[in-house]
Parts: C-alpha cells; structure tokens; sequence
C-alpha cells in the first residue's frame, strides 16, 4: 500500500493523507538553522546543536505522536482545523505534503476554504519561513481566523524535559508591535548572547505569549482555548511556558485569496550589543533580518536561491536510465540523504533525540563517502575535525561534540575499527579532490595542538594501530567493539543501566575481529597508495607486506569453511562459526573480507557469499546474522540483549546489505548484486508501505529481521550511514564510476537486462558524460572505450582487470566517453 508517489520532476515525494504509518519527516536548512518537519507539520528547530540551542518544544515518544510542531488554525464559523490536519485532527476535504530539497508544502481544503502552508529555510540565513495562503472557493464572502502557533524550548532541551523547578520561573518574552513581533529571550539577561524571534508580515489582531493562556491549563493542542473561544487574550508569559500565538483576520469575497508570511528566526548579538535599553533586547539584527522577507517577491526569490543551490549539489552526479525507481534514488533522494547525514550526522531525527550521541568517528567517516563529491571543502575541513579527536597511540574517541568538537569521554576509545575509517575517508577525499596537500595539514591529538603533526601522520598511526594491537590468531584485537557496537567480546556486563560497551577493560582481554581484518586489507592499499605518492617507498612496502600477512592470516584463522567468521572471543573460541548453538555466519565479514578481494581468486569469496545467500537473505535484505540468539550472552555483550530479529542481533541492518552488494559485483554478479540492492531501496519498496512504514524515500538503519513478529518493519530512518554506502554501492559499484587517483575509473557491474544509460559526472572541475552501452547483456566487462569518438587505449584497473581508467581532463573541460561491455 501506498501512501503517497514520488514526482521526479519536481523532486518531490507528494503525500496524500496524513494518516501515514508513522509520521514521514523532511529537513530544513542545510547550514546552521535547521527544522525537522513531518508530513502533518509537527517537528522542531534548533541552532546548530540539537541540544544547546533548541529553539521550539518538540516531546518525543507522546501520545498522541507528533504533535509539536508548526501549527497554524484556520477558523471559519465554528469549524477549526489545522492545515497540516494535526493537532485538531479535523477532518479535510483535501490534504497533500509536498516535501521537496529543502522545503515542505501542504495544501488542503474543508468548506469552501484551500489553504497552503509553504516552508523552508532560506540558504545563509537563520530562519525558518513559512507563508500561509488562503482562498475563499465557495461562492460567499468569508470572515476567516488564522492562528499561528508554536511553543518555546529554554535552549538547552536535556535541561528542558527535565529541570521544571527551574524552568517554570525564567521563561520571559517581549511583544512588539500588538503582537505582530514575538521575542523569546529566556536566558538573555544572563549568560545568553541568542533570542528567538516569531514574526508575521502584516498587522495582527491579537497575540498570546502564555501557553496557559492560548491552549488553557487542562486545554490541549488539539482544542486550544483561544482558538475554540473568542481569540487570543494578550497574554504575556512570565515562567511557565512561553509561546508565539497570533491571531489574524482574513476577510474573502468568493474567489479571493491572501497570504502572510511568517518567521522564525535565531538572533546572536555580540555581548557588548545585547540591550537596546536596560532590559530591552536589542532587536537591530531581528529586524533587519525581518526586512529581508517583506513580501512574496522575497519569498519566492530566496525559495528560487534554494533550488539553485539542490541543483548545483546534485549535478555532480547524475545518471539518465530507463530504471526510474534507480533514476530517482541516484538523482534525488539518495544524495539528499547523503547531504542531511553531513548536517546531522546522528543528533536530530525522529529515532535521534538530539541530546545523544554527537558526531560518531566511524559514522562521520563513512557518512563523507556520501557527500564528498557534492561538497568537498566541507569534507575536508570534517575530515581534519575527526582526525583531531585521535590520540597519539592512532586509537580514536568513539564521538565527538559537534560545538566543542571535542571527544566525548563518557564513551571514550577502544573501537578498534574507529582508526582505519579515517584512511577510509581521507581515501576516499583524495580520490575526489587530488588534494594530497592536506595531508601536511597540522592536526591536534586529542584536540591538544601541542601534540598536533601532520594528517600523514594520523594515517600512519591509524594503520599501525592496528598492526601493533593483533591477538592470538594474528588477527586485529576487537577493544570494545568493532563496526558492531554490540558485539562487546570483552565487557562482560551484568547489571542493568550499564553501558554494554564500557564496562570491563579495554586493554587486555585477546578477542578479535575478523571484521577488522577485512578492513584491513580492504583500506590497507589505500594507505600504500598515499605513501607511495608521498616518495615514503619503504612505508608502502612494509603496508603492502602487512596487508599480504593479514590474507593469510583471515584465510588461516578467519575461515570457518563455508563463509568467514565473525570473531574470535575473550576465550579464544569462534564467534560466527557453524560449531555455534547460535550466531553461526555474520554479514559484516562476508561483506567487508569479499570487497577486500579475499579468497576472490581462490574460491572462499564465492563460498562465503553462496552461504550470505543460502542463509541470511529474505524478501525485506540481508539479515545480519543466523540464528539469532535467543538468549543473553555475556561473553557477547548487546548484541544477544536484543530480541530476535531486531537491531544487531538479526535484524537487517541496512548499512551492511551494500557491503554485500559491493563484494557481488567484485565477482561480477551484476544481477544478483542489483537484486539485493532493491530490497531495501526504499523506491523499490513504496508500495508495501504499510508493512515498511517508514519513509519511502530514504534508508532506515533498520528493517525488522525473518525472526521478528514485525518482519520487513523499518526503524530509526534518515541518520544512518546506508544513506552514504548505499549510494557509494549504486554509483560506484553497480554503474561503475568511481573517482580514482589519476582519473575516473569505470567498471560497471549491472543486471544483465540493463541496456545502458548515461552519467554525467563533474569531477575537479571537468564534466565527464559517460555513457554505457550493454547491447551485448552482460553484467560485468568492457569491450572498447571511446573519449570524444576517438578509440582510447586505456589503463586496465578493477581485481580482475574488468574496469578502466579515464584520465583525468582539464578543469572546464567536458569530455564524451563511450563505453562498450562485452
Ligand atoms: C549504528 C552506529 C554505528 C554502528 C552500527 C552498528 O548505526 O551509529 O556506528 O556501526 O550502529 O552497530
Ligand atoms: C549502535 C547500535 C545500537 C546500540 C548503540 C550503542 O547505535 O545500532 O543498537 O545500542 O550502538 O552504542
């Protein structure tokens, strides 16, 4: 079932009925001011950190869901209803959401009256916009009410939900202008430099700033006192809960319509400039941030500044296919992804509170692998941001505060895979940009610049990090986890409310990862490459001899037979191995050891993915283990404390199923790689919307595994690095363009019933269009390569030399190649 249908052209997903499974969220903004928005206008908006500067209320986990958020009632005669339908639930006539790059529409209708709420935030400024039209359709005048409502946050949303004896004396507010102007300044007249400001663009009958006073002490959302009685009642907020509320008068003759154009704005003044008179704010900035939006004509000028700047971001990988569903995933929704992981890495969604985990070192390192071809100055400048919460042994804080940018030590280090993601991404940012001169950037240790040493450095202590921490089996120590979180092999936790990852030592116990291992030789190359340009030929030798010990030592020690193990655990005793009661095969080895080109010549790659095959995929993906575990293990951590099916333990993790992907097409398996590819894209599964429930047009972290009651049921969408690998699988692996050191490297691995298609990519500058030609249906291997119609005699790449490298142009150049399968 659907709920809804994606419009390409406009690049919209259009929702049409509110009643959508859960609600279905977009982002706002894509720069400092941002706003989650549902498809029935609930949601919030913060300033650059989730938790320190909430700027409106939003209560998670409420009944009913979602209600928080961006109301406006319409009032006409004794009938109230919500444009967006919540909170008043009021039946509608019509009801579309239209969520599109950057912005939300809603359109509906009830009695005679269409009304349109139209938002986004505007490129390089703090605020979030929304216009409200309204149009009399029935053949009589009409006396229409609009309120505009949203509630406050007091900045710091931990304190918020939970420090009431405090919060409900400090809440002030300054009205202007009878309330067209509403200023949120709590905090201000001490340590804050910030206030909010809620504005209207015309003159307005009325205004509440007391939530007690518009909605009424037992009122609620969906009934508020003011809009259900005689309108607002000039409250001004003294404690308690301060609010925006306003009230204004539309009178329609038949056929007429009017908008307003509302605001919600961040204002930061410097500290010698925050009053205006004593215990006056100083609103010069507000106003002038004000005057920046007058009319329609600065409405849609700034809307149209929006979609210049979708355009620019997504043209630097686009393909032209007869695939739609493929089309629209790789154009619009899988890249959009992409850029929302970039400004949200794990803080604020649905799933995410906003108040948890900061910026993850492997997550932000792999969220890059999404974005970095679209905004490569700000993956740079990320990439330095994460190497300085390294410390000197090359072991990693886990996270990271995106405001102080410091490492969080509640969680601390000893996620051994952490280190080797950074080679990862400052691979992956070199292949795009050419740019080797950051690698002489200087770079704190443990943000401490007294330890800085060049980014070269950093790489080369992640990389022998791992080499110095091998256990008994010669394979990588796991710490305290591995890409898993969960499988915790050396923690030991027995009491409830402790961290499952932190309790025990990190240094010390011998479990081992074959995760790790993978990796390993997967990225290991990529360190080589780096030293090898860099003249450092020894280092390069002595990487490549360690990336060769480490195959030996996975296809010694790792091998379980059929497929690879997991793990070796505390006790030295296989993890992920047939002679398990439970957990016998893992996804993760199987996935990374195979894109690493382990065992591809000699048969175990085949083997391991005939087994991922045999007894981990369904019709929903690729579940991460089998069987699930049915019972706590303590030598296993997390992983065993979920109940089967969901999460780690079984659960199809979504992140994973393109490593599966990726390890297919080293083999050349281009039908069964696109296979596996659909099941979780969210395109391809709209129509069991119902089952799915989440959005259909982005990645959940998690869809309910075969062993779960809710089998195929999606969780936790939007931030989660699938966005970043899925679309790295489909752009790379499958249509084969990859960025590469000296050139793009073209190696398409695609369902043999794939006729062809086109992408143009821009790369350092030069815009390549590359069209793939597969009249031949094949899934893997090129026949003849043209550039600009001229026969190219070009380089061999690829594990089986499938692929070819197409040199890099001249910048401003635009180049035509052609390429034959065969
Ligand atoms: C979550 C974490 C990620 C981890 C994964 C598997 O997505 O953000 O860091 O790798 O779970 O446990
Ligand atoms: C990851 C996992 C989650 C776990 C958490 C612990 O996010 O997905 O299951 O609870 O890590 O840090």
């Amino acid at each position: 079932m659907q709920f809804g249908h994606f419009d390409d052209a406009a690049r919209e997903y259009r929702i049409t009925t509110p009643r959508t499974p859960l609600p279905w969220i977009n982002y706002l903004g894509s720069e400092n001011f941002f706003t989650l928005i549902s498809n029935t206008a609930g949601g919030y908006s913060f300033y650059r950190d989730a938790r320190l500067r909430r700027i409106t209320r939003y209560r998670y986990n409420a009944s009913p869901l979602d209600s928080d958020g961006f109301h406006f009632y319409v009032k006409d005669g004794e009938s109230v209803w919500n444009i967006a339908w919540q909170p008043t639930q009021t039946e509608l006539d019509a009801y579309e959401c239209r969520h599109g790059l950057g912005y939300t529409v809603f359109e509906s209708a009830l009695g005679g009256v269409s009304a349109k709420q139209e938002m986004f935030v505007p490129n390089g400024e703090n605020c979030l916009l929304t216009r409200i039209t309204l149009k009399n359709t029935s053949d009589a005048a009409k006396q229409l009410k609009l309120f505009p409502y949203v509630e406050f946050c007091l900045w710091d949303a931990n304190d918020d939900s939970t420090n009431f004896q405090r919060n409900y004396s400090i809440g002030e507010v300054e009205v202007m202008d009878g309330g067209r102007v509403i200023y949120h300044k709590t905090e201000y007249r001490e340590r804050r430099d910030h206030y909010a400001v809620f504005w209207a663009n015309r003159p307005v009958d009325g205004f509440d700033t007391a939530r007690d006073s518009f909605i009424g002490v037992y009122g609620a959302p969906a009934k508020p006192e003011a809009v259900l009685g005689s309108g607002c009642k000039g409250s001004v907020a003294h404690g308690w809960q301060p609010v925006a509320a306003q009230e204004l008068s539309f009178d329609l003759a038949p056929g007429q319509e009017q908008d307003v154009i509302f605001g919600l704005g961040y204002i930061e003044n410097p500290v010698e400039e925050k009053w205006e008179a004593p215990g006056v704010i100083n609103k010069a900035r507000a106003v002038a941030m004000m005057d920046r939006y007058p009319d329609d004509a600065a409405f849609d000028a700034a809307l149209a500044d929006l979609a210049a700047h979708w355009d620019d971001l997504l043209s630097n990988y686009t393909v032209d296919v007869a695939d739609e569903k493929l089309g629209r995933m790789v154009n619009i929704w899988n890249q959009y992804q992409c850029m929302v992981t970039f400004n949200m890495s794990r803080s604020a969604s649905y799933y995410e509170s906003g108040m948890g985990r900061g910026m993850g070192f492997r997550d932000s390192c792999q969220d890059l692998f999404g974005f970095v071809h679209m905004i490569p100055d700000r993956a740079r400048e990320r990439l330095l941001d994460i190497a300085a919460t390294q410390f000197p042994d090359g072991s990693a804080y886990h996270q990271y505060q995106p405001l102080t940018k410091k490492g969080n030590l509640g969680v601390g280090s000893g996620f051994n895979d952490d280190p080797l993601w950074l080679i990862a991404g400052v691979d992956a940012y070199l292949r795009e940009t050419g740019d080797y001169d950051v690698l002489n950037e200087m770079v704190a240790f443990d943000s401490d610049m007294s330890l800085a040493q060049p980014l070269f450095e950093h790489l080369r202590r992640s990389f022998h990090y791992t080499v110095d921490h091998l256990g008994p089996h010669d394979l990588p120590l796991i710490g305290r986890a591995d890409w898993n979180d969960c499988l915790n092999l050396n923690c030991f936790s027995e009491h409830p409310g402790e961290s499952f990852q932190t309790t025990g030592p990190s240094e010390g116990p011998v479990a081992e990862s074959v995760f790790i291992a993978g990796m390993f030789v997967k990225y290991g190359p990529a360190y080589s490459e780096i030293c090898r340009r860099l003249g450092k030929d020894d280092e390069a030798a002595f990487a490549d001899e360690a990336v060769e010990k480490m195959t030996k030592a996975v296809l010694t020690s790792g091998w379980d037979g059929e497929w690879f193990l997991r793990a070796y655990d505390a006790a030295s005793q296989p993890i992920g191995s047939h002679v398990c009661e439970e957990g016998q095969i893992f996804i993760e080895p199987q996935g990374m050891c195979v894109m690493a080109g382990i065992g591809a010549k000699t048969g175990e790659a085949e083997k391991a993915l005939k087994s991922v095959k045999e007894r981990l995929d369904t019709k929903y993906g690729i579940v991460l283990l089998q069987p699930a575990y049915t019972k706590y293990y303590l030598n296993l951590g997390e992983i065993s404390s979920y109940p089967p099916g969901y999460k780690e333990n079984a659960g199809i993790f979504c992140h994973n199923n393109p490593w599966v992907v990726c390890a297919e097409t080293v083999l050349g398996h281009g039908d069964r790689a696109f296979e596996i590819y659909k099941k979780t894209c969210p395109a391809f599964i709209e129509e069991i919307s119902e089952i799915h429930r989440t959005e259909p047009y982005v990645y959940s972290q998690m869809v309910a595994g075969i062993d779960a009651p809710t089998f195929g049921e999606g969780k936790n969408s939007w931030l989660t690095g699938t966005a970043a690998w899925t679309f790295l699988t489909v752009s790379q692996a499958i249509l084969g363009i990859t960025p590469d050191y000296d050139g793009i490297a073209v190696d398409p691995c695609i369902p043999s019933s794939l006729s062809g298609y086109t992408v143009t990519r821009r790369y350092r500058g030069a815009e390549y269009h590359i069209t793939v030609d597969n009249a031949a249906g094949v899934q893997k291997g090129i026949a003849s390569v043209t550039i600009d119609g001229e026969p190219a005699d070009v380089k061999r790449c690829g594990l089986f030399e499938t692929g070819c490298i197409i040199p890099a142009q001249p910048a401003g150049s635009v180049v035509n190649v052609k390429v034959v399968m065969g």
